[in-house]
Formats: structure tokens, C-alpha cells, sequence
């Protein structure tokens, strides 16, 4: 059920193709194919610039330095920790939230400067732009649900709260998508980059079109996918069913909840007790202590005081077939949108992506290259992944940047 076999990732792309294909041409599609109203910097952008990040546990603050010379310097950063209530509250709340952490944030870094703050943010969710610095939420994704935002203009939103704490300095120039933020981030450096790729809490990414312009593609929504039982059951247990369902089989939200219900089912296994976190199949998958002590650690705190070794061995095969499945339709993804830049695949990409589950998850980026090798042989030279640490940010600054040139 959760094998992908080369013929599935070419069917793969093949769909993804023809759904981009509609997606631009604004007709019904699963992927949304948002423009971005930016195009990629020309690396000679300077200045110093605030950067925000928002789609996680965590709200980042960052102050960077261009150096106009594809160089970045980060001044300062912080990162503050969201509760439950600002994602699931009221909408102002949240945005006041984060007016109050640039506030603390701005009057700690004075350094007797008294500017006003240029501030590029980028807002992780499917947002329809206008401008550069006008979007409107379609839909919250990620267990967001913050009322009153949907359908608003984020950075109105933002911008009156800056008001609202007495920031007049500070104001939203820039707005974002973190999958064009990590392509910014990392092809202000480097001409090469023309993608940007989010495997972590949700997935998706972004591209340069031909006439430069950058698409957001909203690929956690694509829909032509053989989903299981299991999928299924996911999706009607989560809190948008019938959404987001190519990322419900890759993200790190989903992943746990996949290999769980997988390991309920197997013959004469019972249920396990609380949350099971993607971040604890990557610890089994890659537990080679003696007997697989460290999996029946992990199970006793799960209250199981005495997992066979060999219920031990059959979880470790589940949870590797859910994330090996998983590594498998990213790279789909990938190649797909390689190949509508780049058919023949006869210049250089590279890739920027950033992520818990690309950078952490045991084995998936080896396998993300193993399956992009499969699909297009030697050829994947042409092809590099860089790994794009907390680019949000700093992309969002380099935006902001090109807002000001
Ligand atoms: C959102 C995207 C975002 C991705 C990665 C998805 O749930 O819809 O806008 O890029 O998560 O953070």
C-alpha cells in the first residue's frame, strides 16, 4: 500500500503538470499557483532590514544586513513562542501578539539608531496577493484557526496592530510565502537557485516562472493522489478534512498519525497511548542499539512497559514505509517542478530547502536523492538540494530589500 514505484512518481508528475497547467491558467486545479508579485533578488540589494516569520510554534525576529554584494550579516534575532490561544483565538489577538514581540524586540536593539524600520514578513499560509505587500488568507493550514483573518488582508492586519502598540516606525513592506522566502534567502547568494521547498510542519513550494516571476504553488493541496485507509482516516480525524491531502502524506504534522493508526492495525496490537510525534518514528527508524533498547525506552513512556522485539522490529518497518513514502511523492514533487522549468533538464537548479523533517527526519533527504536519481539518472547532477536554515526571516528581509532598491 505505501510503496511508489518509479512509474508512480513519472504518473505523479505527470498529474502535477497538468494541474499546474490549470492553476495558471486559472482554471480549477488543486494546486493554487499564487503569482508572488516578486521576482528573485539581483544580489546587489543593501540596507539593513527587519524580518519576520510566522507559520510554526515559533514567531522569529530577525535584523539583517545586506551588503550589496550577495553577502548577509544578522544583526539580531529572537523567537518567541506561540500558545495555543494565539493560534486558535481571536485574530486581532494574534496580530497584537506579534505587534508586542517587535515592540520588545525594537527596544532592545536600539544601538542608538532612530529609524524606521522597512519590515518584510513572511506569513507561511495560502495567501491571495495583490502587491507586493497586500494579501489577502485564503484558508489557515497547520492547525491555525485564528477567527476573523480568513479573507483579510494580513498585512492591514499587522500594520494596525504596529499602530496599535505605538510602532509608528516600524512598518510592513513586504509579505511572503516561506517557500519564497527560503528561494530569496538562498539565491541572493547563489544566481543557480530557482526553487524553494518546505518539507517541516506542512509542505510546499515555490518557483521562478518564465517570465521570472515567483508562483507559490500551495503543493501540500494537491489532491490526484492513491491515498490508504489510513490516509483517509487521517483526513476525517483532522480539523480541515478534504484539505491540504498531499500534504496530510508528507508533513511532519501528519506523519506520526499515519504510522500510528498503521501500527494499531497490525494483528493483535492494541492502541497506543498519546501523541505519537513524527519526531519518534525518525528515533526508531534509526535505532541501532542492541535489541532496539532505545524503541522500548520510548514505548515504556508510552505506558507499553514490555514491547516484544519483534513488535519493536515490525513499528520500525512501519514507521520507515510511512516516511519512505513520504520522501518519495516529495521528490515527485520536486521533479515535477524542475521539469516544468527545465523539460530536458539542461541547466542548473538548485534547490533551497528548509524544514524539521528534510533536515532532521532519519534518512529522508538520502532518500528525497535517491528517488530524484531514479527519475532522472545521470542527469541529477544538474540538480543540487541545499539545505536552507531559518531562511524565513532572512528571506523576508532580503524582500523587503527589494522592496527599497
Ligand atoms: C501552507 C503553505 C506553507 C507550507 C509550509 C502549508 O500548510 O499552506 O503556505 O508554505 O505549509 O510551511
Amino acid at each position: 500500500m505505501f510503496s511508489v514505484s518509479l512509474g508512480e512518481m513519472k504518473e505523479f508528475m505527470r498529474n502535477f503538470h497538468s494541474e499546474m497547467r490549470k492553476g495558471l491558467a486559472g482554471e480549477k486545479s488543486s494546486l493554487r499557483m499564487l503569482s508572488e508579485y516578486v521576482k528573485k533578488p539581483r544580489g546587489t540589494e543593501s540596507g539593513i532590514f527587519l524580518g519576520l516569520d510566522l507559520g510554526g510554534t515559533n514567531f522569529r525576529i530577525l535584523l539583517l544586513e545586506l551588503t550589496g554584494k550577495r553577502k548577509t550579516r544578522i544583526l539580531s534575532s529572537s523567537k518567541f513562542l506561540l500558545h495555543k490561544k494565539h493560534m486558535t483565538g481571536a485574530g486581532t489577538a494574534l496580530f497584537d501578539f506579534l505587534a508586542a514581540c517587535i515592540k520588545s524586540f525594537t527596544d532592545k536593539y536600539k544601538a542608538g539608531i532612530d529609524r524606521k524600520y522597512r519590515i518584510g514578513f513572511t506569513f507561511s499560509f495560502p495567501v491571495k496577493k495583490r502587491a507586493l505587500a497586500r494579501g489577502i488568507l485564503i484558508r489557515w493550514t497547520k492547525g491555525f484557526r485564528a477567527r476573523g483573518v480568513e479573507g483579510k488582508d494580513v498585512v492591514l492586519l499587522l500594520n494596525e496592530s504596529l499602530k496599535r502598540k505605538g510602532l509608528r516606525c516600524a512598518e510592513v513592506v513586504a509579505l511572503a510565502n516561506d517557500t519564497v522566502s527560503t528561494l530569496l534567502a538562498r539565491s541572493y547568494e547563489d544566481p543557480d537557485c530557482d526553487i524553494g521547498v518546505i518539507l517541516g510542519t506542512g509542505t510546499n513550494a515555490c518557483y521562478c516562472e518564465r517570465a521570472g516571476e515567483i508562483i507559490n504553488i500551495e503543493w501540500g493541496r494537491f489532491s490526484k493522489l492513491r491515498g490508504t485507509p489510513y490516509d483517509k482516516a487521517v483526513d476525517r480525524l483532522s480539523i480541515n478534512p478534504g484539505e491540504q491531502l498531499l500534504e496530510k502524506m508528507v508533513s511532519g504534522m501528519y506523519l506520526g498519525r499515519i504510522a500510528r493508526l498503521v501500527a494499531e492495525d497490525l494483528p493483535g496490537k492494541g492502541k497506543l497511548p498519546g501523541e505519537f510525534k513524527s519526531e519518534y518514528m525518525s528515533l526508531i527508524e534509526s535505532d541501532s542499539s542492541k535489541n532496539m533498547q532505545k524503541t522500548k525506552n520510548l514505548l515504556k513512556k508510552f505506558g507499553m512497559p514490555d514491547p516484544s522485539y519483534s513488535d519493536r522490529k515490525l513499528l520500525k518497518k512501519a514507521c520507515s514505509m510511512v516516511s519512505t513514502r513520504a520522501a518519495r511523492l516529495g521528490a515527485a514533487a520536486i521533479a515535477s517542478v524542475i521539469t516544468r522549468m527545465d523539460a530536458r533538464l539542461l541547466k542548473k537548479h538548485t534547490v533551497a530547502i528548509d524544514g524539521s523533517v528534510y533536515e532532521k527526519h532519519s534518512g529522508f533527504s538520502r532518500k528525497i536523492k535517491q528517488a530524484l536519481k531514479e527519475i532522472f539518472g545521470k542527469n541529477t547532477k544538474n540538480i543540487r538540494l541545499v539545505l536552507t536554515k531559518d531562511a524565513s526571516a532572512k528571506g523576508a528581509a532580503i524582500l523587503a530589500a527589494t522592496a527599497a532598491s
